[in-house]
């Protein structure tokens, strides 16, 4: 059975925790996107982790975890995070697969990003990590995947520094290669689990372009780069948060006004954590924008929704949502395509009665308190998805199953 996680926002919804969870139960757990640019945190008996490249189900000693075919790697970095990883006790060797078609990030491509946004008149403030330059370079057919390492035609055309870099990863990345759909397809009776990075409005197609990532963070990644087909996956998730954050530039219509809601805003920022794993830049913050919602779960056939962060609002008397947009004058209720007319929307709001009380420790559906419930409820109307998951806090055991997602329907 395959499963697919992805975000439904502008990334950080809780994907690294939701697919920790879910990796009790799989297999595998394959990586289809992004690079070093994400950070998905996993908290478990207090103790942090904060993965970037690692496929989430790490943690677990029995998981084998595939970085996939629609990855962009540093080498670099991802012996870094394994080592970080080796030094809190998860021995993880012989248990990290890449796919041989992965692209590598270079050096170079590092220092262009970064050169890059810094040249453009409206930055996107991406993480410089050299994920659009790797991207860009896989699109123009002058990439490096791992499976052109022994091929040294292939590599003809790197720069001296790029190459001799590269030289000293070669050795340690060989073992660790995999030809995936071969691979996926002798595990073709297994539970495999296909961790998204980023989110749907920061993918190349569907997201607030130009202001998003250059992956495809979209379900669809998960058949193209995944190893598999698209008539395989069984099932997709998108995770978000009850409000909405985003890292970087690119418009946001729900986003708190710094000048009349600059309480709401820090009580956000500090409740939820909300600083940047990667890059430790604040996250903005914002009410929960059900437009963006709808247009992520239709446009990536999500079947079934992972609310997070719920209980951040323990303490709000009340809080809002966007169900609409107003746009020069004009109600609009589908996502803009336009980043003109994004910047533009201001939301029309929708109030709800928050619940005042810790929700932290509720592991049954029912025990939430009325309020959250109703919440939940008008979220599943307006998405016309429902919310199989619930989660109240950032540790593994926060979370609530109304439905669990292995389950054939
Ligand atoms: P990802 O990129 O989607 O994996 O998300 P991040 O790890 O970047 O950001 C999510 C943050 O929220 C992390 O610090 C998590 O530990 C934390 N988190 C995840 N789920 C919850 C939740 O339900 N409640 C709270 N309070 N924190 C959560
Ligand atoms: P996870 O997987 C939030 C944002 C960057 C920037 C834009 C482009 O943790 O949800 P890039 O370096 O990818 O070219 O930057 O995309 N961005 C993310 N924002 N979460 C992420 O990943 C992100 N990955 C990239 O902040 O605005
Ligand atoms: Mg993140």
């Amino acid at each position: 059975m395959n499963i697919v996680v992805i975000g439904a926002q502008w990334g950080d919804e809780g994907k690294g925790k939701i697919v920790d969870y879910l990796a009790g139960d799989a297999r595998l757990i394959v990586r289809f996107s992004g690079g070093a640019n994400a950070g998905h945190t996993i908290v478990l008996g207090g103790e942090q982790y904060a993965l970037h490249l690692v496929p989430s189900g790490i943690l677990y000693p029995d998981k084998t975890v595939i970085l996939g075919t629609g990855m962009v790697i540093d080498p670099e970095a991802l012996f870094n995070e394994l080592s970080g990883l080796e030094a809190k006790g998860v021995d993880w060797k012989g248990r990290v697969l890449i796919s041989d078609r992965a692209h590598i990030v270079l050096p170079s491509y590092r220092r262009i990003d970064k050169e890059l946004d810094a040249a453009r008149r409206k930055p996107i403030g991406t993480t410089g990590r050299g994920i659009g330059v790797s991207y860009a370079m896989k699109a123009s057919r002058d990439g490096v995947r791992l499976a052109d390492l022994g091929d040294p035609e292939r590599l003809q055309n790197l720069g001296e520094e790029d190459r001799a870099w590269l030289a000293q990863w070669a050795e340690r990345l060989a073992p660790m290669s995999v030809d995936l759909v071969p691979y996926l397809r002798a595990h073709r009776n297994a539970y495999v689990l296909f961790e998204g990075a980023q989110g749907a409005l920061l993918d190349i197609d569907t997201g607030t372009y130009p202001f998003v990532s250059s992956g495809m963070s979209c379900a669809a990644g998960a058949a193209a780069q995944g190893g598999v087909g698209p008539r395989s996956i069984d099932r997709i998730l998108g995770v978000f948060k009850a409000y909405t954050t985003r890292v970087g530039n690119g418009p946001f219509p729900t986003e708190f006004n710094p000048s009349s809601q600059s309480a709401l805003d820090s009580y956000i920022r500090e409740t939820g954590r909300e600083y940047g794993v990667t890059t430790g830049r604040p996250r903005r913050c914002g009410y929960l924008d059900l437009v963006a919602l709808r247009y992520a779960a239709t446009a990536n056939s999500i079947d079934r929704l992972v609310l997070t962060h719920l209980d951040v609002y323990d303490e709000l008397d009340e809080f809002e949502a966007c169900v609409a947009y107003r746009v020069r004058g004009r109600l609009v209720e589908d996502f803009p395509s336009s980043v003109a007319d994004l910047a533009e929307a201001e939301p029309v709001l929708r109030k709800f009665r928050g619940w005042k009380r810790p929700i932290g420790a509720v592991r049954a559906y029912e025990e939430l308190p009325r309020e959250a419930r109703d919440y939940v409820a008008f979220i599943e109307e307006y998405a016309e998805t429902p919310v199989s998951m619930v989660s109240v806090g950032s540790d593994r055991n926060a979370t609530i199953v109304r439905e669990s997602p292995w389950i054939r329907s």
